[in-house]
């Protein structure tokens, strides 16, 4: 069935096979498939470990990691940490309630000072965009970026795509060609679809966004995207759905909200939620979704996100590998 959107740009010629030499994990655009690809199978062969109580590996033993979030967080904070331990590094947590971020110290110092007392490795979540990159220029250890504003959110990214490529049968060749993700809901806000799209199409995916005018903007097809603002069509073609939060807090004091594209929260379900019978209407082998935290009943319903097409819970369990990974690389 054909389906009005928005077409992205020509793709440009696909990099060659690459492994990783990068110091920092700042996102995902940018990086070639090959790098992405060696993160994933370096995620893969953690997952065995990742999911266990009592396999923990040494190979970070004797380095610390230090998580700097000064946003909140309960997935991406929970599980750098966890896979820190699971490397055998020590690590440190600092929050921006317990910082001296609130007495006026920058997050570079902060980084800085953290730094300085030896830790090999930074994550940090900001409110600011470009906040993992300023740091990263400004220390010698390793950087991860657990979330920039409405930047990037790479190791979400990552564990997106590894739940895709396992759900699809392509974990071994971590292909994504002939795959269709359908992103919906805030996207001109989220950093997770910013990710999202930048590895989904270096794998060869097609990525198609879907919201209203106001929450994905035709403008979104610059990243390499499809654009629409009508849902129903585009379900038949999805191999996979990923519903994303309204976040509201990112709207405050503007007038996204108050357009009349998206005029209600119970409107914004009736257009755009994922209910039981939209999901009704996906492909068979279609997976359904979302990074979390979600809002039940309005982007998605309860019934969906616990129903057989969800593999909401195995993106969670994914990050705790995908992030061993990514400390593994980066540190090690
Ligand atoms: N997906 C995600 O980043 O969740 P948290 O904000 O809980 O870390």
């Amino acid at each position: 069935m054909p389906v009005a959107t928005t077409p992205p740009p020509a793709t440009p010629a696909a990099p060659p096979p690459h492994k990783w030499s990068r110091r920092h994990l700042l996102g995902l655009d940018g990086l070639t498939a090959g790098e992405v690809r060696a993160l994933l199978r370096a995620a893969a062969a953690y997952v065995p470990v990742a999911t266990s109580t009592q396999t923990d590996t040494q190979e970070l033993a004797g380095r610390t990691v230090a998580t700097l979030f000064f946003e909140d967080s309960t997935r991406t904070r929970t599980s750098f940490t966890l896979a820190a331990r699971r490397l055998g590094a020590g690590v440190v947590d600092l929050s921006s309630g317990a910082s001296s971020v609130n007495k006026g110290e920058s997050l570079l110092d902060t980084a800085r000072t953290v730094e300085a007392m030896g830790v090999s490795g930074i994550v940090v979540r900001a409110k600011q965009a470009g906040a993992a990159e300023l740091i990263a220029r400004g220390v010698s250890c390793a950087v991860v970026n657990a979330g920039d504003g409405k930047h990037e959110h790479p190791t979400q990214g990552l564990l997106d795509l590894l739940t895709l490529a396992e759900a699809h049968g392509r974990q071994d060749a971590l292909d994504l060609s002939g795959l269709t993700l359908v992103i919906v809901g805030d996207v001109v806000s989220s950093r997770v679809a910013r990710s999202a799209i930048a590895g989904a199409r270096l794998l060869g995916a097609r990525v198609v966004c879907v919201g209203p005018p106001a929450l994905a903007p035709a403008s979104l097809a610059a990243l390499g995207c499809e654009v629409s603002g009508d849902l129903d069509p585009v379900l038949p073609i999805a191999d996979a759905v990923m519903m994303l939060r309204v976040q509201f807090e990112r709207h405050e004091g503007s007038e996204s909200l108050r357009s009349p594209s998206v005029p209600s929260p119970r409107e914004f379900r009736t257009l755009f939620g994922l209910t039981r019978e939209r999901a009704d209407r996906l492909k068979p082998a279609a997976v359904v979704m979302h990074p979390g935290p979600m809002n039940r009943g309005l982007e998605i319903d309860g019934e969906v996100a616990d129903g057989p097409r969800s593999v909401i819970r195995t993106q969670v369990s994914r990050g705790v590998a995908v992030r061993m990974a990514a400390l593994r690389l980066c540190i090690g």
